[in-house]
């Protein structure tokens, strides 16, 4: 039994090696090299790939996977919204991702970034790098004074909404699946309108799909109240940014904590610190002092990273031994 994986960085190595040294039986191999049609060829002889990028899994990628004999992909992350899953049906692939890593490793990102906006810690802490010690104006409001609207109550907005009302904060949540132990709770809005027009604060938990996308535009801000504080780490098309921005220069949206952005391929997880972000938009965005953009890091913690490693080998290995596995992705 060979697993080959791909786009392995230093981060995820000691998982994967313990991983390696509880399955002796299987043989693995890996590389930092992502996966495309080129390096498909890396996986040789393998049974199954592990795979982790935001980059296309293409039909020419996976049609050089297939014309390797491999028919199993394990993603090592949750979203799915860049796989060609035609192809994939096509050549009947079997594919995992790994749906649950650390919840609370996103939810707890949107809250504290959330309460960064409120508490206005950005300017502040510029004014004390100045050495400007004076209150005003950067005065702050209280996490629990606010109203939050969580929309999509699945495993990251349960987990965000445990975690405010630890605060003391009001949340409500819409989704169009209910979850019943929220629903007992009575947290639920009938629609996104009612949703938009209580909430101080607004946090996206809903997938990349072509119904959510610019879910929040011109005319879904205008429905909200104002001084809305805007959190979204789920994905960067649910945002018309430019709408987002236009809200942010009339003052109608207080503050954004984005962690995710539509063009964020190729730009994020990349050292520009020597060279122009080639990208005018999320400079001015990054330049804002209500703005707090954080480069897709809200998963990132030892935590989510042993689990994206762990869960997604035991994914590949139960395909190759033709188990079940909870994480296969029904498409
Ligand atoms: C996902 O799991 O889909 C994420 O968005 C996190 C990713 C950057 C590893």
């Amino acid at each position: 039994m060979k697993i080959f994986a791909y786009g392995i960085r230093e981060d995820e190595q000691a998982a994967l090696k313990e991983w390696m040294t509880n399955h002796p039986e299987v043989e693995v191999g890996y590389t930092d090299e992502l996966l495309n049609p080129q390096t498909a060829q890396l996986a040789a002889g393998a049974d199954a790939v592990d795979v982790y990028q935001q980059l296309a899994y293409t039909p020419e990628t996976l049609t050089a996977l297939h014309e390797l004999g491999i028919n199993k992909m394990s993603l090592r992350n949750v979203g799915t919204d860049n796989i060609d899953f035609e192809t994939a049906r096509c050549f009947d692939f079997s594919i995992s991702n790994v749906a649950v890593y650390s919840p609370n490793a996103i939810a707890e990102h949107a809250a504290i970034q959330g309460a960064r906006i409120l508490r206005q810690t950005k300017p502040l802490d510029h004014k004390i790098e100045n050495h400007d010690l004076r209150w005003a104006p950067t005065i702050g409001r209280e996490v629990r004074m606010q109203t939050f609207g969580i929309i999509g109550t699945g495993h990251i907005g349960h987990v965000l909404i445990d975690i405010l009302q630890g605060f003391g904060a009001k949340v409500i949540g819409y989704d169009i699946y209910r979850n019943p132990e929220l629903e007992a709770e009575g947290i639920y809005v009938d629609s996104l309108d009612e949703l938009y027009a209580q909430s101080d604060v607004i946090s996206l938990h809903v997938p990349s799909l072509p119904e959510n996308y610019h879910m929040i535009n011109k005319e879904t801000i205008a429905k909200m109240k104002d001084d809305v504080v805007l959190i979204n780490v789920s994905r960067g098309d649910l945002m018309d940014i430019d709408a987002v921005m236009s809200g942010l220069d009339s003052g109608k949206i207080f503050g954004l904590a984005m962690d995710v952005y539509e063009n964020e391929v190729g730009l994020f997880n990349k050292d520009w610190s020597n060279d122009k972000l080639p990208d005018e938009k999320i400079a001015d965005l990054i330049a804002r002092e209500n703005v707090l953009v954080t480069p897709h890091t809200a998963f990132y913690t030892t935590k989510a990273v042993y689990e994206m490693v762990t869960q997604s080998m035991n994914a590949s290995l139960a395909f190759i031994k033709g188990e079940e596995t909870a994480n296969e992705v029904k498409y």
